[in-house]
């Protein structure tokens, strides 16, 4: 399941997970020191060869050294981070996720860059992840429906990425795609959001330090339920934001309308960030549960992460522009 070849970390991808596949947290932990130790990282290379066909099981993530923004709090247990998820293109239920997703294809992938930028193309995912160190990140992820979770990401940062394509000055927003496609994606033949499924950024919080475009976690290659091969995690917003198996990016001028905002604008704005003194108009948001915890816990501004974000907002009414 995990072992070195050559100098570069080979790592399972855990597409069909069953219950004796699932690591215990401890062994996790060391296997966290363990790539954190810079054993695991000599040498690795980052090319190409990072993503080996899903068909021989044998995925290299390489070099992934510890990043910043970490969190110390008890990490969630893995199988529910693996199993306890949304995705709505494979069924409203939590559990639909670890069920059918994998049936999704994610070799070979590719990203669609267009828009507001000088060198729009689309790339391979080999090309979209060449150049980029990976880093561990453990972030907190709020979902609006009131639980959160602690998750060891790993990925590197969404502005690096833009940065390449040049985006002109007329680029105020991002926009982000999911793959749309029925066959692999049975919950979109039910019109339950506005397929495929959206979402935007202000270009500000797309390049922040913190925003992550991730392609792991917990050691290992996203598994499909998780957003494989590639999704953000924009851990001071409601995780909704944080979208999944992304096939396009766009710049633009004008604030893009995310499937959420479409489904239900009262309910879910374009900012959406982590906030307990703003309800959404059916529940408050002040408290959260972390799951794998019974007692709730008190919703911090900005998830948390107000010391690195509440800048971005300043003069803004976080009522209005919710
Ligand atoms: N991305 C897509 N394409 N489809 C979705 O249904 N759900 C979002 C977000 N990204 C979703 C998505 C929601 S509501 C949450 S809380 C997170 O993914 C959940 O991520 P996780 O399952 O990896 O914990």
């Amino acid at each position: 399941m995990f072992k070195l070849e050559g100098h570069a970390v080979l790592i399972r991808k855990p597409t069909d997970l069953g219950e004796a596949d699932v690591t215990p947290h401890e062994i996790y932990l060391g296997r966290r020191r363990f790539l954190a130790s810079g054993l695991a990282v000599a040498g690795a290379a980052l090319g190409g060869a990072l993503w080996a066909p899903a068909a021989d099981a044998g995925i290299r993530l390489g070099e992934v050294r510890p990043g910043p923004f970490g969190t110390d709090e008890a990490l969630t247990d893995r199988k529910d981070v693996l199993t306890y998820n949304n995705f709505y293109e494979f069924g409203v239920s939590k559990s639909d996720p670890a069920r059918y997703a994998h049936r999704m294809k994610t070799d070979p992938w590719s990203v669609t860059v267009s828009g507001e930028c000088e060198k729009p193309g689309t790339l391979a995912l080999e090309d979209i992840l060449a150049p980029h160190a990976f880093e561990e990140r453990i972030y907190r992820l709020r979902c609006v429906e009131g639980w959160s979770m602690v998750i060891p990401w790993i990925g590197f940062p969404l502005g690096d990425l833009l940065k390449r394509f040049a985006p002109t000055s007329k680029a105020k927003y991002v926009e982000f795609e999911t793959l749309y496609d029925k066959k692999q994606m049975p919950g979109q033949r039910r019109r339950v959001l506005d397929w495929p499924y959206r979402e935007g950024l202000r270009m500000d919080e797309a390049m922040h330090p913190l925003t992550l475009m991730a392609v792991g976690l917990y050691g290992e290659v996203l598994p499909n339920q998780n957003g494989a091969p590639l999704r953000l995690v924009v851990p001071w917003k409601y995780g909704f934001k944080s979208i999944k198996s992304i096939v396009a990016i766009r710049f633009r001028e004008t604030q893009p309308t995310s499937s959420w905002m479409k489904a239900g604008p009262r309910e879910y704005g374009f900012y959406s960030n982590v906030n307990p003194d703003v309800p959404h108009p059916r529940w408050s948001q002040k408290r959260e549960r972390r799951i794998g915890e019974f007692r709730k816990r008190p919703t911090l501004m900005f998830n948390g992460y107000a010391e690195q974000v509440a800048s971005l907002y300043r003069g803004m009414d976080l009522k209005k522009y919710f």
